[in-house]
């Protein structure tokens, strides 16, 4: 299942964010990708702020993995950014993949890892509109879709 959305601005891209979290739940893998400054972290901040976190999500560019657990957050979340990983090697040492058990994951760049890593993504890429602002597609599977589609 695909589709495309168009986002106006940054605030568009939080309130789509926003409007996922309600039904997210361990296990999820949500792949946000798009090039640099694409809204990747402003989608995550609209999830994560919906989820209840308070005060702005900070990027994890540096950091690379930046957890949430309640009560900051309905449930656990990692929120990644695998821009500067090298290998799928160091995702083990990341703690990725044991973390689904109890957590969703939020990954931005996730193309540095092979698409067969994840299990039952959502697929977001974002890129620059022409005429200002941000064209999102989305690819999941019709669980997916059953369960949330941009609109
Ligand atoms: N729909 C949109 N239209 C215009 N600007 C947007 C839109 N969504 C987000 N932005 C803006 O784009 C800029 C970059 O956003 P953001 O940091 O979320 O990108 P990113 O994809 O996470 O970047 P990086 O590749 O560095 O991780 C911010 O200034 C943000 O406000
Ligand atoms: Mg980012």
């Amino acid at each position: 299942m695909t589709g495309a959305v168009f986002l106006p601005d940054a605030a568009a891209t939080e309130a789509l964010g926003r409007s996922l979290a309600p039904v997210l739940r361990a296990g999820d893998v949500v792949l946000l990708s798009g090039g640099l400054g694409m809204g990747k972290t402003s989608f995550a901040r609209g999830v994560l702020s919906a989820l209840g976190l308070e005060g702005e999500a900070p990027s994890p560019t540096f950091a690379i993995v930046q957890p949430y657990a309640p009560p900051e957050t309905r449930l656990p979340v990692l929120h990644a950014d695998l821009y500067r990983i090298e290998d799928a090697g160091e995702l083990e040492e990341l703690g990725l993949a044991d973390a689904l058990y109890d957590s969703a994951l939020l990954v931005e760049w996730p193309e540095q890892v092979p698409r067969s890593y994840w299990r039952d993504p959502l697929c977001l890429t974002f890129a620059a509109a022409p005429a200002g602002g941000r064209c999102l597609t989305w690819d999941g599977s019709a669980a997916w879709e059953r369960r949330w589609r941009p609109t």
